[in-house]
């Protein structure tokens, strides 16, 4: 039994959900989904990061208490994933009891093994990064390139992580595991950033940061945020290191860990760092997805161009996510920036999900039942011209998933719709039927049917919806493993009526569209 357990990045909680983030949550589902089509114990988690000095000025300036900002906000968070059909198994929220609890014993191993010690520091510390720089990190201003502001000194009296300690460690793993990091080509400058790696700052004193878990035996200073936020992907499974539960032992070490490139660092030398000092296994692969513009342009509070998951539903008159789903998870390539515009969205999934795919389950099916009232006869089975050009499809798809090459999945889903639009076109089965070659056109028919139930398993983790509804006018199980795929499995006999061949996917209104541009 193979498994396979998959966490997103937990996000910041000081607002709400974006498309940004909604991307990450997105592409991580479509890898989760088109792996429990294969595996059999599969897993997701995902979360919100709730600590940190951000929140408590933000609280603070709305008049709130840190805990309310967060229940509001990681309910947005919850909320929007829910809208997006994104199948979580697991909600973690840093703030949870046990979370808390366990990261407090983490800290607490690891101070009794050495591997955190107490240091006076004096640092420029950006609060839009939660963490401190050095001279080299800033922009000619002295500003935080990420942020454009100017970091505070702080001088503090806080833990240090030995991060320096695993240096080779972590160096040697990523040269022997080339596909530790996704994809590779941001292996090279992990490699650089970890020549010049120094100890890190791991807690802040509780006077300056006080949302945050204190330290067991020394409640004058917090865990600051990396060491609190990155356990969480253990934590939420049941590590305990007094002892951890069979879930944990059955799941660790995840599969994939899908970040932001903004993340990788943290999560390609700080996280290896801590699991080597519990002494627990590395993931197989951090999937460090590029960023989401939106019409070219980085998204920004400043440039007022920050849009949220639901603005979009609602401008499109959504009432259920596949669209926008199939759009964003298949935007970019691996690791790439991709880019969001109405306009595209529009014309996306207009061609694909409706003019292409959906129009041809609509009409094969209303051929089916116009020459041969819904029904598949035995003497039309057993010729399937298209059968191993299906079987081949479903095995690239497997293939891509394997090097998490989403946008190349979705776009060879794409061109077997096409293959058999073509096949259709070609065979012009309106014809067979006019000059009475009608066992043919019956053939025909059904082999573009049996390709139909192979698309929609295929296309499942993008439009979990639509593929349903494909199913449904199908009668087939679209909970069919991948591995027992035949292009075969519709028997003779009736299919469907009239009545219930419904499209599964209705245009994109386009003034409604334009509505949303104004
Ligand atoms: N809380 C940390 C992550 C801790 S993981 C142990 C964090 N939070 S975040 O809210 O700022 O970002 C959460 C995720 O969303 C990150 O992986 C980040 O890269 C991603 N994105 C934020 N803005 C994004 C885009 N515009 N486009 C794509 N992903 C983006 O970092």
């Amino acid at each position: 039994m193979e498994k396979f357990y998959i966490t997103t990045a937990i996000d910041y909680v000081n607002g709400a959900p974006h498309i940004g983030h909604a991307y990450e949550k997105i592409l991580t589902d479509v890898i989760y989904r088109h792996f429990t089509q294969r595996f059999d114990k599969t897993y997701f988690l995902t979360g919100t990061d709730e600590h940190g000095i951000k929140i408590q000025k933000t609280s603070a300036q709305n008049n709130m208490s840190p805990k309310e900002l967060c229940d509001m906000n990681s309910q947005k968070f919850k909320d929007a994933w829910k809208a997006l059909n994104v199948d979580y198994s697991q909600f973690i929220r840093t703030t949870d009891e046990q979370h808390e609890k366990v990261v407090q014993k983490i800290f607490k191993k690891l101070v009794e093994q050495g591997d955190i010690y107490k240091h006076s520091y004096k640092g420029l510390y950006c609060s839009g990064c939660e963490c401190f720089l050095s001279e080299k990190d800033l922009t000619e201003d002295g500003l935080c390139p990420d942020h454009q502001k100017a970091p505070e000194i702080v001088e503090e009296e806080n833990y240090f992580f030995k991060l320096t300690k695993y240096k080779d460690a972590i160096i040697k793993h990523i040269k022997t595991h080339p596909d530790f990091i996704v994809p590779s080509f941001r292996a090279n400058e992990v490699l650089n950033q970890l020549e010049n790696i120094e100890d890190i700052s791991v807690s802040r004193a509780t006077a300056n940061v006080s949302w945050g878990i204190p330290v067991l035996d020394d409640p004058a200073q917090s865990i600051y945020v990396w060491i609190d936020a990155l356990t969480n992907y253990i934590t939420a499974i049941g590590y305990d290191p007094d002892g951890s539960s069979e879930k944990f032992k059955e799941l660790w070490p995840a599969t994939v860990q899908v970040i932001g490139k903004d993340i990788l660092k943290f999560h390609s030398i700080y996280w290896p760092a801590i699991l080597m000092a519990l002494d627990l296994p590395l993931p197989e692969h951090l999937l460090a997805h590029g960023w989401i513009t939106i019409d070219q342009t980085k998204m920004s509070k400043s440039l007022g161009n920050v849009i949220s998951p639901e603005t979009v539903m609602e401008a499109f008159n959504l009432t259920e996510p596949d669209s926008l789903r199939y759009y964003m998870a298949s935007a970019a390539p691996c690791g790439k920036d991709g880019n969001y515009s109405d306009e595209d969205f529009k014309e996306k999934v207009n061609a694909h999900l409706a003019n292409s795919m959906g129009n041809l389950l609509n009409r094969t099916l209303s051929m089916l039942v116009k020459y041969f009232e819904g029904d598949i006869k035995p003497e039309f089975l057993g010729k399937n011209e298209l059968k191993e050009q299906a079987l081949e499809a479903v095995k690239a798809v497997k293939h891509h998933f394997d090097y998490f090459e989403i946008q190349e999945a979705a776009q060879r889903i794409i061109e077997l719709v096409d293959i058999t639009n073509k096949y259709v076109t070609d065979n012009a089965p309106w014809t067979l039927a006019k000059e009475g070659q009608i066992e043919k056109c019956g053939i025909v028919l059904t082999n573009v049917l049996q390709v139909m139930t192979v698309i929609a398993s295929l296309i499942y983790p993008f439009c979990p919806n639509i593929a349903k509804a494909m199913s449904e006018q199908l009668s087939y199980d679209i909970n069919t493993k991948l591995d027992n795929i035949t292009c075969e499995v519709l028997k003779s006999g009736h299919l469907i009526d009239k009545e219930n061949i419904k499209p599964v996917f209705l245009r994109l209104d386009s003034e409604l569209a334009d509505k949303s541009k104004k």
